[in-house]
């Protein structure tokens, strides 16, 4: 990675404008889930004893381009002083008078959070002259926000070409792990991966069966390939129209040497909700009205015995409908094998993706991974194996003395 990293630079009284991503799952006003501002919070505690005046620059949701107050980041202010343990001023403008007038008062190692970037069309847009107005209110540009990286906006793309720039400590950490998971793994690595459809997976697949010796496979996504190799999926959730291209994956896998793992019983059910009435067969031969919700014992099994034959264990998306209990039985007993073969030093597990941490949070584990990435989109985007704008800009920046 050929960047430089907040580490490296003097900041001392210099006015640090750090893209952040605090689109954290919020309901009410309340935040529910605060792991992103954590995760913030070694590159804040480094920029403010460093003695930097540290401007936060992050959106929330998708306002485009409009100011919407119920987007406001204002209701953030008490939940990052509390994590943070500092004090946090707001400005209600990301450029302009508003915005100067609070920076013009700012002393070494004081914090403000500036307004939604998205407030501004220029922001996804990535509008020259909507960066040189953030450009305007500092010295250095640190982008700490992998999780937005995959968008080529102003705060996370543009600003990287108009100040000097550096990756903040949550980047870096970031990028380490998912250099560790695929591009640089200790071997024989296995990837795991569920969820719903191989349709929106289509180029992670691609991608991974390149790079990983197992693709092992969960979620209705399994079904499209077991439906592909002729078996019957009774009601199950299913691409059927995805076919040619499961089997062209397969064929892809076999080329390059990547065993593809599909389950070999699983748990069906004729309806979904909590405690239904289930039981448990051979996944090629589901019964008519029965859908597969989980996978079986023999499948976890096989699939435990694959992350033990492993250095490396690389996970997105669930193995069943891990949402309603207990379907979420297959899902849990692979977190939790994997998160012991991790705290035995046996095995590196790296997983991120929206419904994945909350998949791994549900099986009580997230601690217990090497690594639980914050991005959802953006790590989807570099399992395809795709450059994200946001770490490109800073791999070309002009460096920071
Ligand atoms: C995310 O929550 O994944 C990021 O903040 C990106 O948000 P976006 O999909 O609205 O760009």
């Amino acid at each position: 990675m050929n960047f430089q990293s907040i580490k490296n630079i003097d900041v001392s009284g210099k006015r640090v404008l750090i893209r952040a991503d605090l689109n954290v799952p919020a309901r009410r006003g309340k935040v529910m889930d605060t792991t992103r501002i954590d995760r913030l919070k070694p590159s804040i505690d480094y920029l403010r004893e460093a003695g930097a005046k540290i401007l936060i620059l992050s959106h929330f949701g998708r306002p485009e381009g409009e100011q919407n107050p119920e987007m406001s980041l204002a209701f953030l202010i008490p939940t990052l002083e509390e994590c943070w343990g500092c004090d946090i001023s707001f400005a209600q403008d990301c450029i302009g008078e508003k915005a100067q007038k609070v920076v013009d008062g700012m002393k070494s190692g004081d914090v403000t959070l500036l307004e939604n970037v998205r407030f501004h069309k220029g922001e996804k847009a990535n509008d020259p002259d909507f960066v040189s107005q953030l450009a305007k209110l500092g010295d250095i540009y640190v982008n700490d926000a992998f999780s937005a990286a995959h968008r080529a906006h102003a705060s996370t793309e543009g600003l990287a070409h108009h100040l000097p720039a550096a990756a903040g400590l949550l980047m870096t950490q970031e990028l380490n792990a998912l250099d560790a998971a695929l591009e640089n793994p200790e071997q024989p690595v296995a990837a795991i991966v569920g969820g719903s459809k191989i349709s929106t997976k289509l180029n992670v697949l691609n991608n991974i069966v390149e790079k990983a010796d197992y693709l092992i496979l969960g979620g209705a996504m399994a079904n499209t390939f077991l439906y592909a190799q002729g078996a019957d999926v009774g009601a199950s959730l299913c691409e059927a129209e995805m076919k040619d291209e499961a089997l062209k994956i397969m064929e892809t896998a076999k080329k390059a040497n990547c065993e593809i793992v599909l389950p070999i019983d699983c748990v069906v059910s004729q309806e979904l909700r909590v405690k239904a009435e289930n039981q448990i067969v051979d996944a090629t031969n589901i019964p008519a009205g029965y859908m597969a919700i989980d996978i079986g014992p023999k499948s976890i099994a096989a699939y435990q015995k694959i992350f033990e034959d492993c250095k490396t264990v690389l996970w997105n998306g669930p193995m069943g409908v891990f949402e309603i209990k207990p379907f979420d039985s297959g899902t849990n007993a692979l977190a939790q094998t994997a998160a012991t073969l991790t705290n035995a030093g046996k095995l590196k597990s790296i997983a991120g993706g929206g419904d994945t941490v909350s998949a791994l949070e549900n099986a009580g584990v997230v601690g217990d991974f090497t690594y639980v990435s914050t991005a959802g989109g953006a790590f989807l985007e570099w399992l395809e194996g795709k450059s994200l704008p946001g770490v490109a800009a800073l791999e070309n920046a002009k460096k920071a003395a």
